[in-house]
C-alpha cells in the first residue's frame, strides 16, 4: 500500500514535471504541435530539427507555413542542404496558422 503510494507520487511528480514547464499549452497550435511535429521539433530545446524558439527567431510567418505545407520546394532557401522533413500539406488553413502562431510565440522567450 506504502509502496503503491509512492509510485502514484512519482508519476504525478514526473507528469508535472514534463507539462509544467512547457509554456502554452492553452495555444490552439500546441496539440497539433504535440501530435504532428513534437518527435523532431521541441520548444525551446534542438531535437532533431530545430526548436521553435531558433525558428521563430528568424522566420517569417510566410516562411514556417511554406515550411510545414511544402519543405520539399522551401528547405533550399532555408540554407538547408537537403529536405529531412516530412510535408504536412494535409493540414488546413487553420491548423497552419496555429500551429505557425505557436512556433512564432516563442520568439521572446530568452
Ligand atoms: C521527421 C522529423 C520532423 C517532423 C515530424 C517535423 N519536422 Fe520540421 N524540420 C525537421 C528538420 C530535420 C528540419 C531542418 C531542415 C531539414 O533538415 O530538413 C525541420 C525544419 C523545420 C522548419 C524550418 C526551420 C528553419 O530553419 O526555419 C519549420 C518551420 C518546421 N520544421 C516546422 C515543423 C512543424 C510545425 C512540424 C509539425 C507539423 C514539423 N516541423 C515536423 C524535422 C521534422
Amino acid at each position: 500500500m506504502q509502496n503503491r503510494a509512492w509510485r502514484v507520487l512519482g508519476l504525478w511528480a514526473l507528469a508535472a514535471g514534463l507539462w509544467g514547464g512547457n509554456p502554452g499549452e492553452s495555444h490552439p497550435g500546441y496539440p497539433l504541435f504535440k501530435a504532428y511535429c513534437w518527435g523532431c521539433h521541441h520548444q525551446t530545446a534542438e531535437a532533431f530539427g530545430p526548436s521553435f524558439r531558433t525558428i521563430a527567431s528568424k522566420r517569417t510567418p510566410e516562411q514556417i507555413m511554406a515550411q510545414i505545407a511544402d519543405p520539399e520546394h522551401t528547405y533550399r532557401s532555408l540554407g538547408y542542404r537537403r529536405n529531412s522533413m516530412p510535408a504536412f500539406s494535409d493540414l488546413n488553413a487553420t491548423q497552419l496558422k496555429a500551429l505557425t502562431d505557436f512556433i512564432l510565440s516563442f520568439k521572446e522567450m530568452k
